[in-house]
């Protein structure tokens, strides 16, 4: 029976740069996620469409999961293809659409914000190609979140998601699927597994933190089962709906734990973390961490030693903030390189046009043209697989790594929960002063070029404007100022901060160190202690 329920706009349900996200209770309030859902289903039409569903695991994923199930039923979907206990990482989501030749997916997830009832939840909307929906769809979506009246839903009893299996909801298919065994088997097509079993064997040990977020499972099967890293390497290998009240997000501040161990008297060969829904990624040696800039560098560099990528890399393309150490990599490899503006979804027609092969961001984010997201496993499974064709370890790697081809020194100062409104007028402060910026010099440093970046597609060219301010001084120095999109509370401002060492001198420094001009001289001209009151950054990446 299908229920047609009357309802009214709710204001705010705006995608960012990554779908729909806000405070879970948010999301459990009264008609809340049926409009999002029921506008999702009237853009992209669904009658006689399949879809994919899962999610990261976190609270209410599993109700809204089943609510899902039922508007699609109602709206007349023929299939929905869902992972087994409405769990899918989201590389391994983007994977389904693509396998399956999909009409495209929804997957619930905050990423790598907490989860819980008073944490953060979200939606998001992918196409048939597998990625995020691009700026036009999810606009359209938003345009109907003002305009809707009413949505449909099936009464009916909750889908048994709890094991792999046909049944019908209505008139709608639903397929319940292992979420790991078609990624795992992507894995196994593109690695050399057998090198990296021997790896293993050797002696060599590994430590996978998955922060009781959604690559538990996929990391358990693939490293421990597979590849034969020892049992216990994952940790945190359970997804909770809360996460184990841990902060998903693999970074040095919240995967403090991984961070500790790898600088400890015993640590492993190799570390790795993985946020939320998977897609993230921190790589670390012993004693080392990677700055997920210079891991794409490296990848790009090494890739070749990959089954994979055996026959070369189209082009590598990575965001505006993210440092050019990929480039100085595909400057020598003669292939393109392309800057997008940051998010995912920027890099969608360039891996479809087959101009770029690699991608990454400086948020942790790595992935290939194997799916339309990034890809925290496997990150982690290039990095294997190169450091068991190289055996040397992750020290020796990134400093021939820089010996060859420079060091772009990098790190990004994150102020967090800052007053909207005060962030605003930093921001409207700095446009206002860009012009006039030119030839002065701030903390020793001299401003060489200043601009608002702004994004002309090359496959579709369309245009986005006002996606981060730069601040070139030369040399490969530079400051940049965005404001977060991802957040939920307040605002969240992120200074990106670079400086590009030739060498063969000066390659070893502290990057804390090795920035301090520039951090001096970002402060100095956005004045952000006036405008926001805080002169230290929340997280250092
Ligand atoms: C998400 C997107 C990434 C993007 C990041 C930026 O993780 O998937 O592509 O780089 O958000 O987050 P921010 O908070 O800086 O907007
Ligand atoms: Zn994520």
């Amino acid at each position: 029976m299908i229920t047609t329920v009357v309802t009214a706009p709710i204001s705010g349900q705006k995608p960012g740069t990554s779908g729909l996200r806000k405070k879970t209770r948010v999301f459990m309030g009264r008609h809340y996620l049926e409009n999002f859902v029921q506008s999702v289903f009237d853009v992209v039409d669904a009658a006689g469409k399949t879809f994919v569903l899962g999610g990261d695991g976190r609270y209410f994923n599993d109700r809204a999961a089943q609510v899902i199930l039922r508007m699609a039923a109602a709206n007349g979907a023929s299939r929905v293809i869902v992972g087994q206990g409405a769990l899918l990482s989201t590389p391994a989501a983007s994977h389904l659409i693509r396998l399956n030749k999909t009409d495209g997916g929804l997957i619930l997830s905050a990423s790598h914000n907490p989860g819980g009832p008073d944490e953060d939840f979200g939606i998001k909307f992918n196409m048939p190609n597998g990625g995020p929906a691009p700026e036009a769809v999810t606009e359209a979506i938003f345009r109907r979140t003002m305009e809707i009246a009413e949505y449909r839903i099936l009464e009916a009893e909750d889908v048994d998601l709890s094991r792999p299996g046909r049944s019908r909801l209505g008139g709608m298919q639903v397929d319940v699927v292992d979420p790991v065994a078609d990624y795992a088997a992507l894995m196994e097509s593109l690695f050399d597994f057998a090198a990296i079993r021997a790896l293993f064997a050797s002696g060599f040990r590994m430590r996978m933190d998955s922060m009781c977020a959604v690559t538990g499972p996929y990391a358990k099967e693939i490293l421990e089962n597979r590849l034969g890293a020892a049992p216990g390497t994952v940790a945190n290998a359970v997804p909770l709906p809360d996460f184990g009240g841990m902060h998903p997000d693999p970074n040095p501040t919240w995967a403090h734990a991984l961070m500790a161990e790898m600088s400890g008297p015993d640590a492993p060969d190799f570390g790795a973390a993985s946020d939320g829904d998977g897609d993230r990624n921190m790589v670390v040696g012993r004693g080392i961490y990677v700055s997920p800039s210079d891991s794409l560098a490296v990848l790009a560099a090494n890739a070749h030693l990959a089954p994979g990528y055996r026959a070369g890399l189209k082009g590598v393309a990575r965001s505006m903030p993210t440092s050019a150490a990929a480039d100085r990599v595909a400057e020598s490899l003669g292939i393109a390189q392309y800057e997008t503006p940051t998010g995912w979804k920027f890099f969608g027609n360039l891996l479809d046009a087959g101009r770029a092969t690699l991608c990454g961001e400086e948020s942790f984010g790595t992935g290939s043209d194997h799916v339309r997201e990034k890809d925290g496993l496997w990150a982690v499974l290039l990095w294997l697989n190169i450091l068991a064709v190289r055996r040397e370890s992750v020290a020796q790697i990134l400093a021939a790594h820089f010996a060859r081809f420079g060091r772009n020194y990098y790190s990004r100062h994150d102020f967090e929960a800052i007053d909207s409104a005060r962030a605003e007028a930093l921001f409207a402060a700095l446009r206002a002063a860009l012009p006039g910026l030119k030839g002065r010099s701030f903390a020793g440093l001299t401003v060489e070029a200043a601009d608002d970046f702004a994004y002309s597609d090359p496959v579709d060219g369309s245009v986005s404007e006002g996606q981060g301010i730069r601040i070139l001084f030369g040399k490969g120095a530079r400051a940049v100022f965005r404001l977060s999109g991802t957040g939920t509370e307040g605002a969240t401002l992120r200074l990106y901060l670079e400086r590009y060492a030739a060498g063969p001198e000066g390659l070893d420094e502290d990057p804390q160190q090795a920035l301090a001009p520039v951090i001096r001289a970002a402060h100095e001209i956005a004045d952000i202690a006036g405008h926001t009151g805080r002169s230290a950054p929340d997280v250092v990446t």
